[in-house]
């Protein structure tokens, strides 16, 4: 399996969103890492995986909110994304809880975890960030400044 690296195309130009998503990686490539334990360690894998679901909640609910708040006019099909990612993990995590861990499953972790997210950041995550900033900086939208320079 492959760990996700982090790279300046996955930049959106919002810091704290940059932010969550550099933390968002570290959770993933830690649930990863468990993964490829020798002999499967579930208990290791369903703990990192915990967290990395705890923190895809909450940073997809951050995204979803500022999207309806500013009536982001492309909501619907991000919000999908999101949807299924969540899906995703739910399943995932019940795999994992029954100590399932399929070849297929394998697979479906660093196409999910690594190259959709990396789509979806480099897309759809880019994209909104790019409407954030036009609109912050045009109606001077100070709880978005904030954000996009990273204040906490
Ligand atoms: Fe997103």
């Amino acid at each position: 399996m492959q760990l996700f690296n982090w790279n300046d195309k996955l930049k959106t130009g919002m810091a704290e969103i940059d932010r969550q998503h550099q933390e968002l990686i570290k959770r993933i490539n830690a649930f990863i890492k468990a993964c490829m334990e020798e002999p499967r360690n579930f208990a290791a894998m369903a703990s990192t995986f915990d967290f990395l679901n705890a923190y895809v909640v909450e940073h997809f609910a951050l995204e979803e909110r500022l999207m309806l708040e500013h009536k982001y006019p492309r909501i619907d099909l991000h919000v999908q994304d999101h949807r299924e990612m969540r899906y995703w993990v739910d399943k995932t995590s019940q795999s994992i809880s029954r100590h399932e861990f399929p070849e297929k499953l394998v697979m479906e972790v660093n196409y999910r975890l690594v190259e959709w997210l990396q789509l979806h950041i480099r897309n759809r995550d880019r994209n909104m960030s790019k409407f954030f900033q036009e609109i912050a900086g045009k109606n001077k939208i100070s709880s978005l400044l904030a954000l996009i320079r990273g204040d906490q």
